[in-house]
């Protein structure tokens, strides 16, 4: 026994504390008592374990074990204990372990016997499955909702760029040019696939393990899919020993979150070069950037970095479910109980991550001359001045390698392609007109390219219009 670890508090020292210690001849020791206690975690979960508890208590009526006195003073003991909670008034206890076990103590304490019935016909097994899924199912809400939002101030800022020239890339190397708009709603579908993610993962998630109990199920009659129903679940989950022990629906919600937080350190990544005076694409007010303790000239874009660098803390999340899960013989193992602070820390992360995000995109002041001056540069209307000469009958490779001979030329001159004058260029290849001029401009590059998934202005306002309607 670590007698000094009990000493000065009499409750770790209490076996009538502990609601299974019927068995147990001996106190915990204080160590594997503060070693097992998660209720400093767990007690966030408190909203939903009433939820849960009272929806059980109303299967218990149900099937009998609760008299309808009973009933109601559990779910009045239970509001009211939601109410303390929320009050700040709840002693928590951590010789208490858990979330449920406090909750279930001070429920006796506030009801008396009834309380000690609510326990009947469930486990602490089923009833932190049934928790976790109805937090997630909350936590799931408010990122989409956090996407929405950013999803929103996208389009807002794309619909004022749609003629706004900038280089496109590939190997960071200037391209092709496109519009401001067309690579901001590049971001709108990658973040509306990352929503469906999310829904994916919600409908499996949607399953209530209520009824399962320790892992075999219940000797009594309860109606699994009425607590289901009231909880909002779709349906009971099939399989009893399946419902208390996997953990794969919280490891959904974090790679789907990994995705996400992926996706949005690509886009602060972007913004971070596009901020620098290099680029000189963007700025960011004076509100939204951090100075240096010696270096006076600088404005960083510190929101940007940070959003990119909590990135690895929800993949990290991710991994250390996935280790948490491999290897878990059925059923329930107190490993799970490890799953709560990689799940919270995620959601938290995610949701402060798009919401700062959301300030970024509102905020971001464009610099439409930097960006256009930037496209000019590079010969980002090569790929145009090929496809003016496939139209005139030159097969393409030939057309690139022709086109090549004019870039190199125009390095050597240090000019554009567009002020290399005909007579060199007709030299080249005699197919060239004087109307190669027109599609050697960037505005002329952007709106040829006027489909389906294209940069052109009048493609870009349309899938403008469509995300506008699925918002
Ligand atoms: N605090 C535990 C958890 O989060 C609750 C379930 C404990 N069950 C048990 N049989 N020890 O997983």
């Amino acid at each position: 026994m670590a007698k000094d670890g009990n000493k000065g508090n009499p409750q770790r020292d209490d076996p009538e504390k502990r609601l299974w210690g019927g068995r147990f001849a001996e106190p915990t020791d204080a160590f594997v008592a503060r070693f097992t206690a998660s209720v400093d975690v767990d007690k966030r979960l408190y909203h939903h374990d009433i939820r849960g508890s009272i929806a059980h208590a109303n299967g218990l009526r149900a099937a009998g074990v609760l008299d309808a006195d009973e009933r109601r003073a559990i779910v009045e003991g239970l509001e009211a204990i939601e109410a303390e909670i929320e009050r700040g008034e709840f002693a928590w206890d951590p010789a208490l372990e858990d979330v449920h076990m406090n909750i279930e103590a001070r429920l006796t304490e506030l009801v008396g016997e009834a309380g000690k019935k609510l326990h009947t016909a469930r486990s602490r097994n089923d009833q932190v499955a049934t928790d976790v899924r109805l937090w997630l199912r909350d936590a799931i809400g408010d990122i989409d909702l956090g996407l929405v939002q950013l999803m929103r101030g996208i389009v807002g800022l794309a619909s004022q760029h749609t003629e706004t020239v900038m280089p496109g890339l590939t190997h960071l190397q200037t391209a092709q040019p496109v519009t401001f708009a067309h690579h901001l709603m590049a971001w709108f579908e990658m973040a509306r696939r990352d929503r469906g993610r999310f829904q994916d993962c919600l409908a499996r998630a949607n399953v209530s393990p209520l009824g399962s109990a320790a892992l075999a199920g219940t000797t009594f009659p309860i109606d699994r899919a009425a607590s289901a129903g009231e909880l909002g679940f779709d349906a009971p989950a099939a399989n009893s020993l399946d419902a208390v022990s996997d953990r794969d629906f919280a490891v959904e919600f974090c790679a789907a979150a990994s995705l996400t937080a992926v996706h949005l350190s690509r886009w602060c990544e972007e913004v971070v070069l596009w901020m620098s005076p290099q680029w000189g694409f963007v700025t960011l007010p004076d509100a939204y950037c951090t100075g240096s303790s010696i270096m006076p000239q600088k404005k960083n874009p510190d929101v940007t970095e940070l959003v990119r660098g909590k990135t690895g803390r929800v993949i990290g999340n991710l991994n250390a479910l996935l280790v948490l899960m491999k290897g878990q013989p059925l059923a329930y193992n107190r490993d799970n109980q490890e799953d709560k602070l990689p799940l919270f820390d995620t959601a938290d992360t995610l949701i402060d991550c798009l919401d700062a995000m959301t300030r970024v995109v509102d905020a971001l002041e464009p610099n439409p001359a930097a960006m256009r001056a930037a496209a000019s540069k590079g010969f980002a209307v090569a790929t145009d001045f090929a496809d003016y000469l496939v139209r005139r009958d030159v097969p393409f490779r030939d057309a690139h390698e022709i086109v090549g001979k004019a870039v190199a030329l125009a390095v050597e001159r240090d000019v554009g392609l567009d002020e290399i004058p005909l007579g060199d260029l007709q030299a080249l290849c005699p197919a060239v007109g004087e109307d190669v001029y027109g599609v050697l401009t960037l505005d002329g590059a952007v709106a040829a390219r006027d489909h389906v998934g294209g940069t052109a202005p009048k493609a870009v306002a349309s899938a403008i219009e469509a995300a506008r309607r699925y918002l």
